[in-house]
């Protein structure tokens, strides 16, 4: 192919066209719900169907789709059970009902940086949690990263107090529940696509989110302003159903893990890059950002931080020691 026909390609890929499958290809149906330009999870998602197209032409071929237009977060996880799609990267705190080990990503200040989430996740720990839903029939590819997550509002928050009473959008995790149920506030489980509408016409009055999801989702232009907390994260696993995994002919098997892998570690490894240029773009589209000073941000920990003990039956003493290792 021609650079041309690859963009053409390409772009025909990310409007999940069938038209960019060959006949007698096998076709992948990867699902998302973000963007895809200037976003960690679009771009890796794109990246992979563009090798997978070029490397395995002729044998498979991945129709990318993003923005929620083919399943929400809520939806795909059973349609890849019913083999109605092949992949999927929901963020880690939306596996609640099949696994309980994700709910140490969601606990507030569990890392200090994107470094100590790297590190955590490719130990012997974070790398058993993969196959953590093997029973419930998804096997975990990958973890890719996103970053940490801000808070916004539609009031200025500066101290804890400033979130009490307020509803806040949060993903449908019983953690993320509890933080907000610390603060104060209300937390109202929802779907991604739904949020902006929701900020906009006030069925809620804030949410929490990472640089690129506030720049990709434009919450900025429907809040007061985002209050740099970095309280939390929101990482992805790539996961796929075992039973189509498990029935792929093995060097087709192998050859999809090898890209996914390569795919991982060079967009993990560029996470510090697209996380600070999508807060850049923020700020140049004229969002407000507010920085706490660390005495400021230590009384949101000191009014987070007993979620914790809530959920350490659930993640594990030792896990969360083992995470901490991570933060020194
Ligand atoms: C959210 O629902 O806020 C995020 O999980 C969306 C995403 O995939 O980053």
């Amino acid at each position: 192919l021609t650079a041309a026909a690859t963009a053409l390609a390409l772009s025909v890929t990310a409007n999940a066209a069938s038209a960019a499958c060959d006949a007698g290809e096998m076709v992948i149906k990867f699902s998302h719900v973000t963007n895809t330009d200037r976003h960690p999870k679009g771009i890796a998602a794109t990246l992979f169907a563009e090798r997978v197209n070029t490397e395995m032409n002729g044998k498979a071929c991945v129709e990318v789709y993003p923005n929620s237009t083919l399943y929400n977060d809520d939806q795909v996880l059973e349609a890849m059970l019913q083999g109605d799609v092949q992949m999927a990267a929901p963020s880690l705190s939306k596996f609640e009902t099949f696994t309980k080990q994700f709910r140490i990503f969601d606990l507030p200040f569990m890392f200090k940086n994107m470094d100590a989430v790297d590190a955590f996740q490719n130990s012997d720990t974070g790398q058993a949690m993969k196959e953590s839903m093997v029973r419930r029939g998804l096997l975990g590819l990958d973890f890719w990263h996103n970053g940490l997550k801000q808070f916004s509002a539609n009031k200025p928050l500066i101290s804890p107090s400033d979130a009490s009473g307020l509803k806040f959008r949060v993903q449908p995790s019983d953690v993320l529940v509890a933080q907000m149920e610390a603060l104060g506030a209300s937390p109202q489980p929802m779907a991604f696509s739904e949020v902006y509408g929701a900020l906009q016409t006030g069925v809620v009055d804030g949410q929490e989110n990472t640089w690129s999801n506030i720049y990709g989702q434009k919450f900025f232009e429907v809040q007061d302003g985002i209050t740099e907390t970095n309280h939390g994260l929101i990482d992805y696993m790539v996961v796929t159903s075992v039973d189509w995994w498990e029935g792929l002919d093995a060097d087709v098997r192998d050859q999809l893990a090898t890209i996914m892998h390569e795919v991982t570690a060079e967009r993990n490894a560029a996470i510090g890059e697209v996380d600070s240029s999508n807060r850049q773009a923020v700020l140049d589209a004229g969002g407000v950002i507010r920085e706490l000073t660390a005495e400021q941000r230590q009384a949101w920990v000191d009014a987070m931080l007993p979620v914790w003990s809530k959920f350490e039956a659930d993640v594990g003493a030792d896990n969360i020691a083992a995470a901490q290792a991570f933060n020194a």
